[in-house]
């Protein structure tokens, strides 16, 4: 999709839909804003006798179409609510892209022109970012495994942004780019996580990073199991010795340093380690899950499909980081050569692994891959994304992800990019007393702690395997998949991640970590 920015009039307009997003209006006293009121003007006055009619107040998510009779440049004018003034933020732009684009999508349009809003507490480029976000997100759909239905809604092929005269153009510009990037991002971690089990074992994962690495200008490394043998990635093997579909880390890195002959050089730039959960599917295993709702496991690699979008997200803004991201993928299944309840495995790092069940595999594969990302690469800072409990979800919803870390300033700096990106990151507890509950008699550590406190007695496992690098887990099990469409959102994975990952690196420089 093509998202251009512009400053004409919106009367001018010459798209199939003109999207003209409005806050909430009283309709005894309507005051429209000023490009609005233009395009009224011309219409006859028509915008002000719906919103005098009372039928548009502007609500958040309601949308009214009106048909001009020629008076205009554009056949369909579409009034999107956004909500009220004083709430107006990001979010409420994207929504009302989102509005715009399907109510177009739906009618067959192919071009939309939008109308950008003055915001007071956001600059030109958020507007555009946000804006662009919306209808780059509203325009996914998971159809790579169906023939199209009949009344499928059409493919919006172009979108502008139209500001006011006197804004930065540039940086409109700039911002609707970005915006563009990070949505596409965001929909290539929903393909990811969407993809079902049988069509994405972990091979094709690492075929699939590798596809998008080759598009992008990332290196990509896939260590197979001999190579996680000689490692002595017991976690990941262990995980994945139930399944026919053998296990595999992923590595991806942008800004990668040179290699001179075999010698590993430092990068000059800070490294960042973004670490993804990328279970395949979780059947539990030999603990296995109930059935129903079972075949929402296939999206237990939401935190690996976010890492892959994010270093993608990486290469196109070129952030100046070296960013690696690494992925645990593995199938957590059940037979003769599954991993059991009562196993003690031994992770890479050398601490050892009570097995209490085997559905708490997320942290087993983690434990590795936190450790490798700590040794191979001495980051300043890891970020590890996973869908990783239950209890996260009853605790928060699927209204934020939860944060736990070893340094509160690196949760502070999650939580607000999460408040940037509207992808809430929200700190829970991780403490001493978590710690001592995934103590073992037979182990250095077992893999559960009872049902006190899951979502913190498994981040607690995490802090076993990470050093005292500065470290965040975000426990997405709540966020990363949905099934209440939204304004940009439908039914399925969501891609989370990928925007607040991205809010974190951005200036990363000036967010000091001491
Ligand atoms: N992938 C699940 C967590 C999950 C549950 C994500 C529901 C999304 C929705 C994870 O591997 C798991 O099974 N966790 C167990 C841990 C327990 C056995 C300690 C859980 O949360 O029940
Ligand atoms: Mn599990
Ligand atoms: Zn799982």
């Amino acid at each position: 999709m093509q998202v251009s920015v512009d400053s004409r009039s919106p009367v001018d307009a010459s798209a199939d839909v003109l999207a003209l997003p409005l806050a909430s209006l009283d309709p005894s006293k309507p005051k429209l804003p000023a490009r609005i009121a233009a395009v009224d003007r011309a219409l006859g006055g028509r915008i002000s006798s719906i919103v005098s009619s009372g039928d548009f107040r502007g609500k958040q998510g309601q949308s009214v179409l009106v048909y001009p009779a020629g008076e205009i440049g554009t056949r369909r004018v579409l009034l999107v609510g956004m909500g009220d003034e004083g709430s107006l933020d990001a979010e409420a732009l994207r929504c009302a892209a989102g509005t715009a684009m399907s109510q177009a999508a739906a009618r067959h349009a192919s071009s939309v022109a939008i109308a950008a809003p003055n915001v007071r507490r956001l600059r030109a480029a958020a507007v555009a970012q946000a804006l662009a976000e919306g209808a780059v997100l509203a325009g996914y759909r998971f159809d790579a495994h169906r023939s199209p239905p009949e009344d499928a809604p059409g493919e919006v092929a172009a979108v502008s942004l139209s500001f006011d005269r006197g804004v930065d153009l540039r940086a409109a510009r700039a911002g609707a780019a970005r915006g563009v990037c990070l949505g596409e991002s965001q929909n290539v971690a929903r393909d990811l996580s969407n993809e079902p089990a049988n069509e994405l074992p972990p091979s094709e994962l690492a075929r699939r990073s590798q596809r998008v690495a080759r598009e992008v200008g990332l290196r990509v490394r896939v260590l197979d199991v001999p190579e996680l043998k000689r490692r002595k990635m017991g976690g990941i093997l262990a995980v994945g010795q139930g399944s026919a579909n053998p296990p595999r880390l992923i590595v991806l890195e942008h800004n990668a340093p040179p290699t001179r002959g075999r010698a590993k050089t430092r990068s000059r730039q800070p490294t960042i380690c973004l670490v993804g959960k990328g279970i395949t599917f979780d059947s539990g295993g030999i603990s296995i899950k109930p059935s129903a709702g079972m075949e929402e496991m296939k999206h237990d690699m939401s935190g690996a499909a976010a890492v892959v979008g994010a270093l993608r997200a990486c290469a196109v803004l070129k952030v100046p980081l070296h960013v690696v991201g690494i992925i645990a993928a593995a199938e957590n299944m059940p037979s003769g050569t599954a991993y059991r309840p009562g196993d003690i495995v031994t992770a890479m790092s050398g601490k050892t692994i009570e097995v209490m069940n085997t559905d708490a595999e997320g942290r087993v594969v983690l434990a590795d891959a936190l450790h490798f990302a700590r040794t191979e690469f001495e980051p300043r800072a890891m970020i590890d994304l996973a869908t990783l409990t239950g209890a996260c979800v009853i605790a928060l919803g699927k209204l934020a992800s939860g944060a736990f870390g070893n340094s509160e300033r690196l949760v502070e700096i999650v939580r607000q990019a999460g408040d940037v990106a509207s992808e809430r990151a929200w700190p829970m507890p991780l403490w001493e007393g978590h710690r001592k509950q995934i103590r073992s008699e037979v182990a250095d550590i077992k893999n559960t702690g009872g049902r006190e406190a899951g979502a913190s007695t498994a981040a607690a496992f995490l802090s076993n395997f990470v050093g005292d690098t500065p470290w965040v887990h975000l426990d997405i099990a709540g966020t990363g998949w949905t099934s209440k469409p939204g304004a940009y959102q439908g039914r399925g994975a969501t891609g989370v991640g990928v925007r607040i990952l991205l809010e974190v690196l951005r200036d990363w420089k000036s967010k000091r970590l001491d």
